[in-house]
């Protein structure tokens, strides 16, 4: 049914499996625009209590926005594109039914959002997060700007997206972006769905409104301006010539020469 996604229903918990393993799961249109369907089904579906998304192969959860897709993008193409994804991760953090990030690997920039977006999150102890678009010339566009900031606090949060590294697994549970440390990888998925099925025995219209309230309290709502305004910082990254050139460096495999404009 999916082209990017696998999908497996079984105990009324719906397992999305992100699936470009090549280019580490990075999120280009087609897989933007079918998690979008995947998260409807989520919420229309009567049979699916809750959700996991994970990613394809043992190296990455996702590693990102597809760069490839970034080149010759305009401001008002860069605006569409965050408000798009920004809209979708929206619907992911405001589901009803609870979502959960399986990070099986790398879950860097759009990965680490949709990480972020999910209601919490368990992962490998191989796995890295950040938000390393900066290295591109460019910013969080899904909603890291907000929410790595919720989650970890505007200091670190800052720290992380102004120098681009990575964050390992250990150093996320520490400051709160992962919840558990699942010490085999192989067991990960099996954690996640013992955590929801506890979770799915619940009263539904209390476990929404619980999401919900959550969310209220660190503003976790697509009106909020932090949010708007990060999708149209994102967009005016495409008019420089220091974000064209970071997406060429990445693709050429070289580091980008930056020259503040
Ligand atoms: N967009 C498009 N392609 C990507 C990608 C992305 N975000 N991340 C990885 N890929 C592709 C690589 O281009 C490569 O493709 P190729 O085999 O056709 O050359 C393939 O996935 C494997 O990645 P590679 O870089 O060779 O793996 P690595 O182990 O050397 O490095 C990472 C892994 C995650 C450190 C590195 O891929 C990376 O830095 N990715 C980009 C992260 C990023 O900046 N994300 C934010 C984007 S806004």
């Amino acid at each position: 049914m999916y082209k990017t996604l696998l999908t497996d229903l079984s105990d009324n918990i719906l397992t999305v499996t992100i699936n470009r393993p090549d280019k580490l799961n990075a999120l280009n249109k087609a897989v933007i625009s079918e998690l979008g369907e995947v998260v409807s089904e989520i919420y229309s579906n009567n049979d699916i209590s809750s959700a996991i998304l994970t990613g394809a192969g043992q190296k990455a959860f996702v590693a990102g926005a597809d760069i490839s897709e970034f080149q010759g993008l305009t401001k008002e193409d860069g605006q569409t594109l965050s408000a798009k994804g920004g809209e979708i991760f929206f619907r992911i953090a405001s589901s009803p039914k609870p979502i959960v990030a399986a990070v099986n690997g790398f879950a860097l920039g759009g990965g680490c959002e949709l990480a972020m977006a999910c209601h919490f999150r368990l992962c490998v102890p191989t796995a890295r997060f950040g938000q390393p678009e900066v290295n591109l010339g460019l910013i969080p566009g899904y909603g890291g700007t907000q929410r790595l900031t919720q989650l970890v606090g505007k200091g670190r949060a800052l720290e992380i997206m102004l120098s681009g590294r990575m964050v390992e697994a250990t150093e996320a549970h520490v400051m709160g972006l992962v919840n558990y440390i699942v010490v085999e990888p192989n067991e990960l998925l099996t954690k996640t769905r013992e955590i929801l099925s506890i979770i799915n025995e619940k009263a539904p219209l209390a476990v929404a409104r619980i999401i919900e309230c959550a969310n209220i309290a660190v503003g976790d709502d697509s009106d909020f301006g932090g949010f708007l305004r990060e999708q149209e910082a994102f967009g005016e990254c495409f008019a420089t010539a220091d974000m064209q050139e970071g997406a060429a460096a990445f693709l050429e495999k070289r580091k980008p020469k930056f020259k503040g404009m």
